[in-house]
């Protein structure tokens, strides 16, 4: 029995439970089966959650990109690998075949060849949603060297941190970016960053808003140029099974990003082996994912996963909103898209609109519609389901993280009945653990307690780059012996999951990760603030917004207000970038403590929600008045 497709619920079950109980077979057979190896593993699986080590199908050989390209090129040459639908929608989209996929990917490696950059070498990736940043993940692929993607809305200052930590020697990147009705200076703010990254000798530059920009002589050169004169093909580069990937960046509660690190072969079983059942993909279907390739979603589910199955992948360069609300719709019905996958957020914003951007587009060919990135409230799962997927398209809503490299709790449509607001079962191979905050798992159904995993699946990060001491304390030292993934979940009557939300200093804010510690860090950088504490509350569109508790020092009081609020939200633009805003700045004259000096966030985060009950017995702090100022002052 092929355990590759599933179809019915039985089969889940039964699946599920051969993935659980033997899984070295189970693993062992999908990748046999369905994937493109130069030599075989000797070992399908060794672990140990103490140290942690894991490692996947150890001993084997292959390159990713011959599995994503080379071994569809026989029987789907001719087919579109790839849908560029540019952010303006009179530019006309692309297609590009898996045969013209494999011609750029080898041209682009060849250029990275003739660049010096050799295997295990990190490249950093700074582009915007155009073909050529799918195409230069699989370039360094190809060659094995290591990609880093940083998203292209983060600013000079995350830029240069990320290149510095996993030492990147080149950087690809354009001269600008488009995004709705604005133009992005991409090149100038990769100028600025390099300032601080002695290490990067070469940067690329794709042309694509045509900007004046400034070329540094001896570091800079035009892309296009060189591909034009380079060779179509290129031998792909022979991996080990555990050789890294890529690195890619989360933020932690506390300190610098944490760079997780992929590796190749688990990395590819898995995430083929989910986008074929989570998305049921099948031949000749259109599969759209909206999300940026600068995150986990965009890597797994729009380039790897998609790819490795032969699938057409769609990428869309521009925003939800532009040129108006239909937009995502028109793009269905344009591309007849079989797969729509995007996050709550984007959901939320566009249920705001008039229904009729819903209703003007022919969406009949939905099949499935999924959600990623943060808890899908009730109102928004409704909407998804009745407005767009007519009650005809089942909803999944994947739960999953940059560390667990793809999907991990989810609905499989057609075959797992749905719930509104509930990731429901754990996907094959899964072994969800609820643990109280005594480290005691919590058996049963009905319970509610911290997500952990208690065995390994080939498509976790095996490590933080450099640090693996961080890695081995932020993941699997609350509960021992288990992954903790730092949320918090429920488990219904029949046993599906419903995640409630991050228990640690991470808030989710339109479905990207924040840690506290970084934004506070950049707040104390203006000259007029003392101390900082950054909370989530409830955001209608967001999910959540965030809000800024800062005491100011002597120097500051005297100031207007509204100016600093201003020049904190520039200083968190410049250190992070505009998705760390702030949406509300109370100053306050004290934040209440615990008698070690510790921040109680839990205080902070109610008063910020409006939710002044249950305060519980703020006595003990080394500081009580300061909590009904706070409240007396709420924004
Ligand atoms: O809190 C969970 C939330 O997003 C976090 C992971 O963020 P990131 O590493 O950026 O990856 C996002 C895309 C995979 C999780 O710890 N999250 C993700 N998906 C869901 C979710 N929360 C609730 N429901 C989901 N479906």
């Amino acid at each position: 029995m092929s355990n590759y497709h599933i179809k019915h619920l039985e089969e889940y079950y039964q699946v599920y439970r051969k993935s659980v109980r033997e899984p070295e077979n189970f693993w062992g057979e999908v990748a046999e089966e369905h994937f493109l190896w130069r030599k075989k593993w000797d070992n399908v699986l060794s672990w140990d959650f103490e140290k942690p080590e894991v490692k996947w199908f150890e001993g084997a050989q292959l390159n990713i990109t011959e599995n994503c390209i080379d071994r569809h090129l026989l029987t789907r040459g001719e087919k579109t690998a790839i849908i560029f639908e540019p952010n303006n929608p009179e530019e006309e989209a692309q297609h590009i075949t898996y045969h013209q996929l494999h011609e750029r990917v080898c041209q682009l490696a060849n250029v990275l060849k003739d660049q010096g950059v050799k295997k295990g070498d990190r490249v950093c990736i700074y582009l915007p949603m155009i073909p050529e940043l799918s195409i230069a993940l699989l370039a360094c692929a190809r060659i094995g060297a290591v990609h880093s993607v940083v998203f292209a809305g983060f600013s000079a200052t995350a830029l240069s941190t990320r290149i510095n930590d996993s030492d990147c020697k080149l950087v690809i990147t354009s001269d600008g970016s488009y995004r709705g009705s604005k133009s992005i200076d991409l090149k100038g703010i990769v100028d600025e960053g390099l300032e601080d990254c002695p290490g990067v000798k070469t940067v690329l530059v794709v042309k694509r808003t045509n900007t004046d920009i400034n070329m540094k002589e001896g570091r800079d050169k035009w892309l296009q140029p060189l591909l034009e004169n380079a060779y179509l093909d290129c031998v792909p580069e022979i991996m080990d099974a555990e050789d890294p990937l890529f690195i890619l960046y989360t933020s932690g509660s506390t300190g610098k990003p944490k760079g997780m690190v992929h590796t190749t072969a688990g990395y590819l079983v898995y995430t083929a082996y989910t986008f074929k059942n989570v998305f049921q993909y099948t031949e000749n279907d259109v599969y759209w994912c909206t999300a940026d390739i600068g995150w986990i979603t965009g890597h797994s589910y729009i380039v790897y996963g998609p790819l490795a199955n032969g699938a057409t992948t769609l990428m869309f360069e521009g925003v939800p909103s532009y040129p108006d609300f239909g937009r995502f719709w028109e793009i269905v019905e344009k591309h007849k898209v079989n797969q729509f996958y995007t996050a709550p957020t984007a959901i939320r914003a566009l249920a705001k609109q008039n229904i009729a951007f819903a209703e003007n587009h022919d969406l009949s060919s939905l099949k499935v519609l999924g959600s990623v990135g943060e808890p899908i409230n009730e109102e928004a799962w409704h909407w998804y389901n009745d407005v767009i997927g007519k009650k005809n398209s089942p909803i999944v809503d994947t739960w999953w993280q940059t560390e667990t490299g793809g999907i991990m709790i989810t609905p499989i449509p057609y075959v797992t009945p749905t719930k509104p607001t509930y990731a429901t079962l754990p996907f094959i191979g899964i072994q969800p653990a609820l643990m109280d905050e005594q480290g005691k798992e919590l058996k049963g159904n009905q319970v509610e307690g911290r997500l952990c995993i208690k065995f390994p699946w080939p498509g976790m990060a095996r490590t933080i780059w450099g640090n693996h001491d961080r890695y081995k304390d932020t993941y699997f030292s609350a509960f021992p012996n288990k992954y903790f993934s730092g949320d918090g979940a429920l488990r219904d009557e029949v046993g599906y999951y419903r995640i409630t939300g991050r228990v640690d200093d991470v808030i989710i804010v339109s479905g990207h990760n924040l840690g506290t510690a970084p934004i506070e860090d950049a707040i104390n950088e203006h000259p007029a603030v003392a101390e900082s504490a950054i909370v989530g509350f409830p955001h209608d569109i967001k999910g959540n917004a965030l809000y800024g508790y800062v005491i100011l020092k002597e120097t500051g009081e005297s100031r207007n207000h509204d100016n600093l609020r201003n020049e904190i939200n520039q200083i968190i633009t410049e250190h992070i970038g505009p998705i760390a805003k702030l949406d509300k700045i109370q100053f306050t004259s004290g934040l209440p403590k615990t008698r070690s000096g510790k921040i109680m966030r839990r205080i902070l985060r109610k008063i910020a929600s409006r939710d002044m009950s249950n305060l519980g017995d703020t006595s003990t702090l080394l500081n009580p008045e300061v909590v009904e100022e706070i409240k007396d002052n709420v924004l």
